[in-house]
This record gives C-alpha cells, structure tokens and sequence, in this order.
C-alpha cells in the first residue's frame, strides 16, 4: 500500500515510517517541522534501507494536502500530526483545539474527495480519564481535564461520525498508552525540548547529567509501592501496531489500545533502569504533580485478538534503547 503519514517526522511517526517501509509499503510523510527535524526522514530511509516522498507542509491546511492527495495513489493515511503538551494545552487551548482538529478535518475531506478508504487515527488512554483499570475499549469515556485530551476526544467523534456516514471510509482509532525507548539502531528517537515532562527523557537525561536528580511525583496513591502506576510501551511495538492496524482495517470504526497491560511504578521503572545499564539514578520525592491519575494500563486483548499484534519487547528493552538513543544524539 501506498501510506501517507502525517506528522511522519516526529516521534512515534518517525518509527511508523521505518515499520511500514520495512512491511513493504510505499510511505509519503507530511510533517511541518514544527517538532521534528527533515534529518529524521533521511535517517528513517538509512534505518529501512528504502526512499520515502517527503512533504514539508502544514496539513491543517487544506490547498497543501489536497497537492499531495492530487500527485499520489494514496491507499490510506495515518494521522499523528498534531500538538502534544497537556500542561501548554492549559495554556494554549485554542492552537491546541485548531491544531489537532483542523488536522483530522482537513486530512479526512480530503480522503472522502480522492476515495481513500483508510485512516488511523493517533489517539490517547487519556480518554479514559479516572475511569477503573484495566482500561476497555468499550469503556464510557470520562471527561478529560485537559484540552489536549478533549482534541482527542473530539477527533474520536469526528472520524466515528465521517465512517458512519460514508460506507468505504474505514477508520482505526489506536488509544496508545505510555510509548518510551527509541529505535534499536539508536538513530531515531524523542527529543524533547526543553525540560522533559515524560518519565523516561527525564530518568535518562538526569543519568546523562543534563539534570541534577529525578523528582518522583508522590509515593502516597493507592499503588504497589505509593508511586504511578503506567503502562509503558516500546514505540517499535507501538509503530508495528500501526502496520498492523492498517493491514486488518475492515468496514466501519474500530478502537483498539496499543499498550503492553502491564503496569509499572515510577519505582519500578527507576529500579529496571538501573538494571538495564548499570548504574544509579538519583531520586526524591516531591508532591503529586496535578492532573495525574494513580494508574493507567490497558486491556489489550481486543489488539491481540483482531490484529494479531501483541508488544513484545520488555521494560529492559525500552530502558536500553532510551539509553542508547541519549547517548547518539547531540542538543
Ligand atoms: P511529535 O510531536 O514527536 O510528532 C508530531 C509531529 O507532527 C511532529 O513532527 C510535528 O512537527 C508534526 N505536526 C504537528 N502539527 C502539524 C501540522 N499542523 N502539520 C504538519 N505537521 C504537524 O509527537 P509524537 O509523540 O510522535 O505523537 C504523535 C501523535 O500521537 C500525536 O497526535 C500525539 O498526540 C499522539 N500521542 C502521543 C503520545 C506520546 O506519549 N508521545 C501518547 C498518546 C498519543
Ligand atoms: C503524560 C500525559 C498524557 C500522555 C502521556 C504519554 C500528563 C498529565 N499526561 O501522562 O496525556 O498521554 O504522558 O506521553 O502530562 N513522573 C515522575 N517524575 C517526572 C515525570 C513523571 O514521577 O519527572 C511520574 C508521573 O507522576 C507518572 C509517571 O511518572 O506517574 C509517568 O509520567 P509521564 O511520563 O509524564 O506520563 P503520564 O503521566 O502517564
């Protein structure tokens, strides 16, 4: 098939490039850069050993991908383009609103105009908010307390109505949990800017010295050892979910978690660090930080049962290869 990924420079789009290339698929991504560098698409090609078409277009606008539609046979589209951060949602609501709206609008017309009949969608556990875990795709889903979870939530809806009403569009809705590590090649991987807000950057940025010590945000939630509970996912299990995904779309809307359902503790995590590269990270406790849940993990058997796909790589893969990644790439 021919893929067009959207948002196909940055992180998790980035490894969904090197998976599909890898299946066979022909890929075209479009990405504006705004977090993400054009390097990331010739190291994606190296890692694959294959070309991709690349775009450097704003895909909330609707002119620059009706061109990129207009140029290519398009089999199907995956959508990660969009904005992020839930403490800058806060900030920013209406850029995140435009942003990850717009996008899912301007890029599913366009698949109605030129007949392409598949999209999956990038959305979030974020959705379930404080709903029980394990987390279930046929859950009610609790509001979010965050304009980035409601993007999510609004985008959910926008794709189930556009299947419901065009028989042919069949869309993937994949709720990923906490995607960590980096490509085993060490070549691609996240770089946040800035102070990482995400457990995994920050534990190897504080071990590579960036930062003084790690702050774990609580020990009191009612968890196996007081911390956060998560459920981390390799981003190569997590970009193979979406080869996946693709390769089983049927008729209709299907939802589905990408995660591993396992539940692991910030101690947990910080512990299995230290076992995957030797060493020690330095740690203490602060208070909780606001809007965290105390544990977040999925039920996965619906993936597994419809797809096929079920994560493989353990925590002391994710760890290594995190690892790996800080120590290849320069700030
Ligand atoms: P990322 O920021 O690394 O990647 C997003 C990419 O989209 C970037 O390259 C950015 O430049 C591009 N982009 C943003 N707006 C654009 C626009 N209007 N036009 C063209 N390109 C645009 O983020 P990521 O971690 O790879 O996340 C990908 C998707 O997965 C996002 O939609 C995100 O909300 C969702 N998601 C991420 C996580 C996570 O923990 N990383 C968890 C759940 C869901
Ligand atoms: C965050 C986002 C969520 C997103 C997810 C995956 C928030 C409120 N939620 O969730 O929308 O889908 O990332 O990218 O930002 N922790 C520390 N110290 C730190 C950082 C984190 O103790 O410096 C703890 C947190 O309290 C949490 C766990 O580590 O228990 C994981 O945190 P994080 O990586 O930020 O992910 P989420 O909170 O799951």
């Amino acid at each position: 098939m021919q893929i067009l990924v959207a948002g196909g420079a940055g992180y998790i789009g980035s490894h969904t490039c090197t998976a599909l290339l890898e299946a066979g698929h022909r890929v075209i991504a479009a990405d504006n850069l705004c977090n993400s560098k054009a390097e990331t698409i010739i190291k994606v090609e190296h890692i694959a050993g294959k070309d991709m078409v690349f775009y450097e277009i704003d895909v909330t606008d609707t002119a620059s991908v009706d061109t990129v539609f207009a140029n290519h046979e398009i089999d199907g589209v995956i959508h990660f383009a969009g904005f992020k951060a839930v403490g800058e949602s806060v900030e920013k609501p209406l850029d995140y609103y435009y942003n990850n709206i717009v996008s899912t609008m301007v890029l599913s017309r366009a698949c109605m105009k030129y007949g392409v009949g598949k999209f999956v969608f990038s959305s979030s556990a974020t959705v379930y908010g404080e709903n029980q875990v394990p987390f279930v795709e046929t859950m009610d889903l609790l509001p979010t307390t965050n304009p980035y979870g409601e993007t999510k939530a609004v985008s959910e809806r926008i794709l189930t109505d556009a299947a419901r009403a065009n028989p042919g569009f069949k869309v993937s809705l994949l709720r990923y949990f906490n995607p960590v590590g980096a490509h085993e090649s060490g070549l691609i991987g996240e770089s946040p800017n800035g102070i990482p807000n995400n457990l995994m950057p920050f534990i190897t940025q504080v071990v590579k010295g960036k930062l003084d010590r790690l702050q774990i945000f609580g020990n009191d939630y009612p968890t196996i050892d007081g911390t956060g509970v998560r459920d981390y996912i390799h981003v190569m299990d997590l970009a193979e979910g979406h080869v996946s995904a693709l390769d089983h779309l049927t008729e209709g809307v299907h939802i589905y978690n990408l995660g591993t359902g396992q539940g692991t503790s910030v101690l947990q995590l910080v512990r299995a660090f230290e076992e995957a590269i030797g060493v020690e990270v330095p740690f203490e406790i602060v208070t909780r930080r606001p809007g965290d849940i105390a544990e977040c993990y999925a039920d996965v058997s619906k993936a597994q049962e419809e797809l096929g796909w079920t994560a493989r790589r353990d925590i002391i893969a994710m760890c290594r290869d995190a690892w790996r990644f800080e120590n290849s790439y320069s700030d």
